[in-house]
């Protein structure tokens, strides 16, 4: 079964074509991230128009790749419709959460192609999709129940997943995600957007230790996370005493790391999980992936960083393996994650 996956929630317009869930056809995106450093963070009208200008040609490049053994004899845009519509089994489309006008693109391409091509559409929850890189870099394959744990600039989620369609929330941010966090304080560092991986760089020179930092919430019982106050200590110490950006970085990373990993591999001993997952924007950083390898008692699967952020492909992964459909008629963007849970994912449950 070959899937369409279109993802449009943030700043990436991406179109991936995968063939049953896990072999990569095409994989294409289109970042407005470049124009969001200038200005030190998304606008989302901004980030909506860059949508609405790369759709089509990320579309269109992606099957246009997947077409690979048609494309040599036919002229290029002739041969794109053809096959997909002859091929394409099902359109995938993320429907929340993110910005909203950035998600109205993705949405109201899918459907219009869904509808002129007659191909059954599958909405997709952006948080549960970021979890399939680790099905699109096997075999091998995670075996479950498996601890997922997805850190982007969006959300900070712990999952248990006894098996696809079954996705137990068990611990979540209760303010800011591990991204925005990163972002926020490279912003006051004086490093562009992403923070990310700017703070990942600079840090290499630093000294983890220098700045004292707190780890919030590392002790709760819970695998609930809060990084908002963060920022504010890293602000306070900053104020206190002149420190090198390069160890305000480094300790920055240690302390987001630290409370990350340590209520990971909790989660991973009290489920008795077979195999650890990592998955989101921030799962690119070096040392949560070392880290978490070198300490997690059980197979730990990191996907490959290009996979990590987002993309179509993992889109389309999620659709095979969670495959449900509704209606043309009846997908809309929803911008917030509960609404998108419980709308569109099924099986999806909060831990009492
Ligand atoms: O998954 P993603 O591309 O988009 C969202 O769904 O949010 O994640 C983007 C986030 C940003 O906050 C960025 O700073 C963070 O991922 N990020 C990193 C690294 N690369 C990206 N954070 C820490 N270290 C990195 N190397
Ligand atoms: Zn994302």
């Amino acid at each position: 079964m070959k899937i369409l996956g279109i993802e449009t929630s943030c700043d990436e317009t991406a179109a991936a074509i995968v063939e049953n869930g896990s072999k990569l056809l095409s994989n294409i995106s289109a970042s407005s991230a470049p124009i969001h450093t200038k200005t030190g963070g998304i606008i989302p009208e901004i980030a909506a128009r860059e949508q609405t200008k790369s759709i089509i040609p990320v579309i269109q490049k992606a099957i246009f790749d997947a077409a690979v053994d048609d494309r040599r004899t036919v002229e290029a845009d002739f041969v794109t419709i053809k096959w997909a519509r002859e091929n394409i089994d099902a359109i995938a489309v993320t429907v929340g959460q993110g910005l909203i006008g950035s998600l109205l693109v993705g949405v109201e391409v899918a459907k219009t192609l869904a509808w002129v091509w007659d191909k059954p559409i599958v909405p997709v929850v952006h948080t549960l999709a970021h979890v399939y890189p680790n099905w699109l870099s096997g075999p091998p394959f995670p075996e479950f129940p498996t601890v997922v744990l997805t850190v982007s600039g969006g959300h900070t989620n712990i999952f248990l997943m006894e098996g696809h369609h079954s996705f137990k929330l068990i611990g979540e941010t209760r303010d800011d995600t591990a991204g925005e966090a990163f972002d926020k304080i490279a912003r006051f560092i004086g490093l562009s957007y992403p923070g990310g991986p700017a703070i990942q760089k600079l840090a290499q020179g630093g000294d983890p230790k220098s700045v004292s930092l707190p780890r919030p919430m590392i002790a709760s019982k819970d695998f609930d996370f809060s990084f908002s106050g963060l920022k504010t200590a890293v602000v306070r110490q900053a104020g206190v005493k002149s420190y090198k950006k390069k160890d305000l970085a480094a300790s920055t990373q240690a302390a987001i790391i630290e409370v990350l990993e340590t209520k990971t591999l909790r989660a991973v001993e009290k489920y008795k999980a077979k195999s650890l997952l990592l998955a989101g924007g921030v799962a690119a950083n070096q040392m949560l992936r070392s880290q978490l390898k070198e300490k997690s008692p059980v197979p730990t699967y990191v996907p490959p960083v290009e996979l990590c952020t987002d993309n179509g492909a993992f889109v389309a992964s999620y659709a095979f393996y969670n495959y449900f459909t509704i209606p043309r008629n009846k997908i809309f963007a929803q911008a917030d994650t509960y609404t998108a849970l419980g709308k569109y994912a099924k099986n999806i449950y909060r831990s009492s």
